[in-house]
């Protein structure tokens, strides 16, 4: 199978078939996603918090990404594999923010990088990244690497202030040369009011429908611990039987009921003579 292409995805957009995407972060979950027919992979940063146990996705490094993204790539062929890019990792210039998107396209075989915010400056980084041949993912709303900015990880755009700031960001972020966008934690009839505007598939969490969906793998799949964003619905309880299924290994090898026979090698009666020597 080839990948999923860019042009695809405008496709599917105009012809309002729904767009699914999900975070990946190693080989398993990657030939999971892609096994259940998903058309878009994300490696995110939220694997700082889902699989490094970080706090936030403020800490996560680029090689830490790549690592994951690698990993990712090896297990899904056909996706879209879309790379986060961590903070700090653009801020700087916009030739940091090619050199960077480069080693996720080069090191790893991401088809797409996503970037976070639609400021004036993450507009230029779009820019020069595009212009670079590397298509770009926005991602506006919430955007969890600059949330302390924004008063802490809540929903955007619920004023009129911040809805034109969200609308107008998702107009730039197209006119800057992103390929789609992701938007977090908005409303959904302030997404509804500018979509219409939007040649480009807009992929919502905590967004209503728009054009498709994501959400973090550990959050649909019931691995997250603890509260989970509004946005989140739980499809399976993964957490719970990975937790069965280890407690159920301890106890047979406490009683003694594993390993069983069938677990074992035998040898012949010379080999075992041999061995008491
Ligand atoms: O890192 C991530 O998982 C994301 C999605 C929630 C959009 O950016
Ligand atoms: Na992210």
């Amino acid at each position: 199978m080839t990948a999923l292409t860019i042009p695809r995805l405008a496709e599917m957009k105009a012809q309002r078939e729904p767009i699914v995407m999900v975070t990946a972060y190693d080989y398993p979950s990657a030939r999971a996603a892609e096994r259940a027919g998903v058309d878009m992979i994300l490696v995110g940063d939220s694997g700082a918090q889902v699989v490094l146990g970080q706090e936030s996705t403020v800490a996560v490094t680029t090689d830490e990404m790549l690592v994951l993204a690698r990993a990712v790539r090896r297990g899904a062929a056909s996706p879209l594999v879309v790379c986060d890019v961590p903070f700090g990792s653009t801020e700087l210039s916009d030739e940091q923010a090619v050199a960077t998107a480069m080693r996720f396209v080069k090191e790893a075989g991401a088809d797409a990088v996503k970037l976070e915010g639609g400021g004036p400056e993450r507009l230029s980084r779009i820019r020069a990244i595009t212009a670079a041949g590397i298509p770009v993912v926005g991602h506006i709303g919430l955007t969890p690497q600059t949330a302390t900015a924004l008063g802490g990880l809540r929903a955007q755009g619920r004023t009129s202030s911040t809805a034109t700031r969200v609308a107008r960001e998702a107009l730039a972020v197209e006119a800057a040369g992103a390929i789609a966008l992701v938007v977090e934690a908005v409303p959904t009839p302030v997404v509804d009011a500018f979509l219409p505007e939007l040649a480009i598939p807009v992929i919502g969490i905590g967004a209503g429908p728009a054009d498709g969906q994501v959400l973090v793998l550990h959050d649909l799949l019931g691995i997250t611990e603890g509260r989970t964003a509004k946005f989140v619905k739980r499809f399976a309880s993964v957490g719970v039987e990975t937790v069965a299924g280890i407690a159920a290994y301890a106890a047979e090898v406490r009683s003694g009921a594993f390993p069983a026979d069938e677990h074992q090698y035998g040898a012949s009666d010379e080999a075992v003579e041999a061995a008491r020597a």
